[in-house]
């Protein structure tokens, strides 16, 4: 038996092949939430386990499971992964990256011939990005019993899609995984992924031990005023959602960031209905992603949102309808799997900082369940939901390694 260790160019390839399930002119990656393009990154996944001779299984929430026995199979299995869906133009890595090192760790074990004490599982997480189906992290929910997937049957995609219908044909295209049922006790949680931002980068450090995420609340907000002519209704007559939605944002831009250097506020998606260019629109709709590391700052900002909203409505003569697509409450990992992650760091000789996670994962609602934390490597320029990210070959390798080492102490120390 030699001492597991990742085969950094193996991980590299598979990167390289699973960036072409779904690539995009420009060098990114379109493989959003249960689509074809899902079912084929999910299929390699699974022949690729097939072919080292490790289970695989899938829930009713399409999270895939690849189980690697270990010396003590009574106990419950350490989880190591992230997602294989992308943004609309995403990057290669952003989930990509922590799902193939876990498998990458996996073969490692493998091939050294090395038999950890508890059994290790693979997983990637259904619908982690949330921009096809809203919510985000839904496996991960479902799984932590945090949501019920019944709830979702009757969602349509932003591309009009069934979420029932795709969610079928994702099982269906599967049959090979056996199926298990939603939910199970697990020892731990360990994701790698890319900080997505750029203080790693910044600071020169290898690694980020990740402690705990920022809360995430997603409005969908509506405006309806008065559909009218737009060369014959003069201003006075006018009822225009569009001024209004206007006003609102401009407001919120000039007032939720600058006054909050933590406070994040974006929007996404506008729309207007019906969508002609010769008519006031009946209904402008647009999405807001807010975020805080504070859930008391996160209302806050809902509750300016709403008044905004009132406000400017007023104005118009229009009426505002506020929805919660999302609701993530902020969340801190278990100090046993930090200290893990960190020691295993300083074993590796791997220069980390302790830090807060900007984006929202699947590890937060793992950490409701079992004992979670997280591994950011740097990614260039801090860029990601957007097809120019990259990371550098040395920090994937990085993060295979420490991934790798966290997880063999993880499945030998937690109960
Ligand atoms: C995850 O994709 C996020 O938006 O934070
Ligand atoms: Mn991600
Ligand atoms: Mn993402």
């Amino acid at each position: 038996m030699t001492a597991p260790a990742i085969n950094a160019e193996r991980l590299q390839q598979r990167l390289e092949a699973f960036a072409r399930i779904g690539a995009t002119p420009a060098g990114g990656v379109n493989r959003q939430a249960l689509s074809a393009e899902d079912r084929a990154a999910r299929r390699l996944l699974t022949e690729l386990a097939q072919a080292r001779g490790f289970s695989v299984f899938q829930d009713p929430i399409a999270n895939l499971f690849i189980r690697r026995g270990g010396h003590d199979d009574s106990r419950p299995p350490l989880l190591i992964g992230s997602h294989l869906d992308s943004q609309p133009t995403g990057g290669r890595y952003d989930g990509a990256l922590g799902t193939l090192a876990a498998f990458e760790a996996l073969e490692a074990l493998q091939d050294a011939g090395l038999t950890s004490e508890a059994p290790i599982e693979v997983v990637a997480w259904t619908n982690e990005e949330g921009s096809r189906f809203a919510p985000g992290v839904m496996g991960s929910m479902a799984f932590a019993g945090a949501a019920d997937p019944a709830t979702w049957q009757s969602l349509t995609g932003s591309d009009g899609a069934s979420f029932a219908h795709e969610l079928a044909a994702t099982l269906a295209a599967l049959p090979e995984a056996a199926p298990r049922s939603l939910g199970m006790p697990v020892s731990g949680y360990i994701e790698l992924h890319i900080e997505q931002g750029p203080s790693l980068e910044k600071e020169g450090l290898a690694v980020g031990v990740v402690t705990g995420v920022q809360g995430t609340r997603w409005l969908k907000v509506t405006i309806s005023g008065e559909a009218g002519h737009a060369g014959t209704t003069p201003l006075p007559y006018r009822r225009d959602p569009m001024v209004a939605a206007v006003g609102i944002l401009h407001q919120l831009q000039a007032s939720v960031m600058p006054s909050d250097a933590d406070a994040r506020l974006t929007v996404g998606r506008i729309a207007t209905i019906p969508g002609s260019v010769n008519a006031i629109p009946k209904a402008v709709s647009f999405s807001l992603d807010i975020r805080h590391p504070s859930a008391s700052r996160l209302a806050a900002i809902e509750a300016e949102v709403r008044a905004i909203c009132r406000d400017q409505c007023e104005r118009q003569g229009c009426s505002a309808e506020i929805a919660t697509a999302f609701d993530m409450p902020p969340g801190t990992f278990a100090p046993a799997m930090i200290d893990i992650i960190e020691t295993a760091a300083d074993r590796l000789f791997l220069s980390s900082k302790k830090m807060v996670s900007g984006a929202f994962h699947d590890a937060l609602f793992l950490s409701k369940v079992a004992p979670t934390a997280m591994i950011f490597v740097p990614c260039r320029d801090g860029i990601s939901h957007n097809e120019a990210e990259y990371v550098e070959p040395a920090s994937v390798r990085d993060g295979a390694r420490l991934l790798l080492e966290a997880t063999i102490v993880a499945a030998k120390e937690l109960p």
